[in-house]
């Protein structure tokens, strides 16, 4: 999604701002812009593709000017170019935006009947005009205020203005936005993470306010254009994480950190000398939660359907599960007794955050697992749950992945004890195997040899197929979106006992077909329906579990092992081949492994 940076310094800050540009690349873009005011003049450079591509085209190292905003554009109005990249500027003003402006052809119509010149199909440069229109007859501030009351839809804005060369403004409805600050200087960034390398004290702007921010001072308002207090946070993980190190990809370095994912959500929420689970400040009693909806938008919708499985199995709760952007506009039954649960990686997932607002204005207990804490969701949860797994810079999830179905189980533990649907014993029991995740994941990755050689057939496939029943039917579905978002290949999950109800009509000679079938009360059934996609010509990969007995079929075309664990624990250790498969067929493809076309690492727009 679109990323913003802004700086107001007493030195030059166009280096600074294409560092962080190069910090906000992860969200994944089309075009990057910069703008700097120098001499009374607005210097705007933009390029279609990369960071680095605006740098060659344009002189940026000599570039004057203490005070600039850049932008990072994942296209919504308008096709990827230079002229639609931001920054949007009018002889005045200079605008860089994240968001979607819902009457943005309205307020253009508007605005060309008062003689105002368009360049570009955006949204955005609505706003350009819009500010310099009503600067005309107001004061600053006043202007501000009006010009963000006129706008419909969802923003993060960066502003300039030619004739106040000390000054950047900010503004949040929607799309997240924080403030940093630094000695001599200060700064706006879509995130925490495109500020790090300058500062790790920020102050995140809430919804409908904004901010003027000058090189040594900051000051916030509220959306009547009144001046408030907010509270500076100092944020805590550190640069080195965000590093690739020795690996090719931060996606391959993130799937070799699974195991450490497991180890540290294992230390953060498992009392190991007594064998229980670390949940105690949980705000509800267990007697005020009879129901739980569990909400999240792709992988971590994936998370929410695994849950769903072991609450089931664990627990006699009603558990429910939605997709975020179907939740927001059905018509709820918000229910007191229910918990609502939102994953996230990011925690500024649009969809899924409006989902919490909803249940938010409904007075519903929420309950957040995230795994940046400073993040939207996080903040205006009433309970978080952080699956601390350190930053996923990777487009495709993984590392996130395995730590939200964590932190998902051990909730669904937890449940279970509290309200006395598991005993002591069982309960102790799978605590114990809880701990020897870590060492399975470690195990189950040395794959890659045998990956790397099955990977090429899903390559040059028409399409695939993903199957599993129970447990692994939601990593069926994982495995099938790892494999799109990746290589681009299409490949559809599905439960494997469904496939004679339509989709064995895809099936053909050589398709590559994987199915998940671990040894557990499924696998005979799971079998069956493989044995139907092998009769018509399928080629199989199965990736089960090891045990003695040998798998009782023929015909299969490849199979993959992974470690042997309790059934609860197996969708954990199954997820592993199927995150390598995506990532070695991406790899072969030469595709752009972190940074997948079209899409970006965090949603922020509908
Ligand atoms: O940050 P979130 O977990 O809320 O993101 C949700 C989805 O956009 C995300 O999981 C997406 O599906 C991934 N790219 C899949 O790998």
């Amino acid at each position: 999604m679109c990323g913003i940076i802004g700086i107001s310094s007493n030195k030059s800050v166009s280096a600074n701002i294409v560092n962080s540009l190069k910090k906000l690349e992860y969200r994944g873009y089309d075009s990057a812009g910069i703008a700097t005011l120098s001499d009374g003049k607005i210097n705007e450079f933009k390029s279609e593709g990369r960071v680095d591509k605006l740098e060659q085209n344009f002189d940026l190292k000599n570039l004057k000017g203490n005070i600039g905003i850049g932008h990072v554009r994942w296209a919504t109005h308008g096709m990827p170019n230079s002229v639609n990249a931001h920054p949007h500027s009018s002889f005045n003003v200079s605008v860089v935006h994240n968001g979607i402006i819902e009457n943005s052809t309205v307020l253009k119509k508007h605005l060309v009947e008062q003689g105002h010149n368009f360049k570009s199909q955006t949204d955005t440069e609505v706003i350009v005009h819009l500010i310099t229109e009503n600067l005309k007859t107001k004061d600053f501030e006043v202007a501000i205020t009006k010009t963000l009351k006129q706008l419909h839809g969802s923003f993060a804005l960066g502003i300039v203005f030619k004739d106040m060369p000390d000054l950047i403004v900010g503004a949040r409805r929607g799309s997240p936005l924080a403030v940093g600050y630094g000695p001599n200087e200060n700064y706006l960034g879509s995130d925490s993470y495109a500020l790090k390398s300058m500062t790790n004290k920020v102050t995140y702007l809430d919804d409908g306010e904004f901010c003027i921010v000058k090189k040594d001072q900051v000051l916030f308002f509220n959306e009547e254009g009144k001046k408030i207090n907010k509270k500076i946070l100092e944020l805590s993980s550190n640069e080195a994480s965000y590093d690739k190190g020795d690996f090719k990809h931060f996606m391959a370095k993130e799937i070799e950190e699974q195991p450490n994912t497991i180890k540290t959500g294992i230390k953060e929420y498992i009392d190991k000398t007594n064998s229980e689970i670390n949940i105690f400040n949980f705000p509800w009693k267990v007697s005020e939660i009879n129901s739980i909806t569990l909400i999240g938008c792709g992988t971590a919708y994936h998370s929410c359907l695994m849950a769903k499985y072991w609450f089931d199995e664990l627990t006699q709760l009603d558990v429910n599960i939605d997709i975020a952007s179907e939740f927001r506009y059905r018509k709820n039954r918000f229910k007191e007794n229910s918990l609502y649960i939102f994953v996230s990686q990011s925690g500024e997932t649009a969809d899924t955050y409006a989902a919490l607002d909803l249940c938010n204005k409904n007075k519903m207990k929420t309950c957040a697992v995230v795994n940046v804490i400073e993040s939207s969701i996080a903040r205006d949860s009433k309970f978080v749950l952080p699956i601390h797994c350190g930053p996923e810079i990777g487009v495709a999830s993984t590392k996130a992945f395995l730590g939200q179905i964590l932190i998902l189980y051990i909730l669904a533990l937890k449940l279970s004890s509290l309200r006395k649907e598991i005993t002591k014993e069982n309960y102790q029991e799978k605590i114990k195997d809880l701990q020897d995740l870590p060492k399975l994941i470690e195990k189950s990755l040395l794959i890659d040899n045998d990956i790397q050689a099955i990977s090429s057939t899903f390559n040059e496939a028409k399409g695939s197929m993903f199957l599993g029943r129970g447990f692994s039917y939601p990593i069926a579905l994982e495995g099938a979106l790892k494999l799109k978002e990746l290589s681009y290949v299409h490949a559809e999950g599905y439960p494997a006992g469904e496939m004679k109800h339509g989709p064995l009509a895809l099936i053909e000679d050589g398709m590559p077909v994987v199915v998940l079938a671990p040894r557990d009360s499924y696998y005979l059934k799971t079998i069956s329906n493989m044995q139907e996609v092998i009769a018509r010509g399928a080629k199989v990969l199965l990736i089960t579990n090891k045990i003695k007995d040998e798998v009782v079929s023929e015909n299969i075309w490849e199979t993959i092992e992974v470690e042997n664990t309790n059934n609860d624990l197996l969708p954990f250790l199954l997820t592993i081949p199927l995150q390598k498969l995506a990532y070695y067929s991406a790899l072969k493809k030469g595709y752009d492994i972190d940074k997948p076309r079209n899409l970006a690492k965090s949603v922020t727009v509908e």
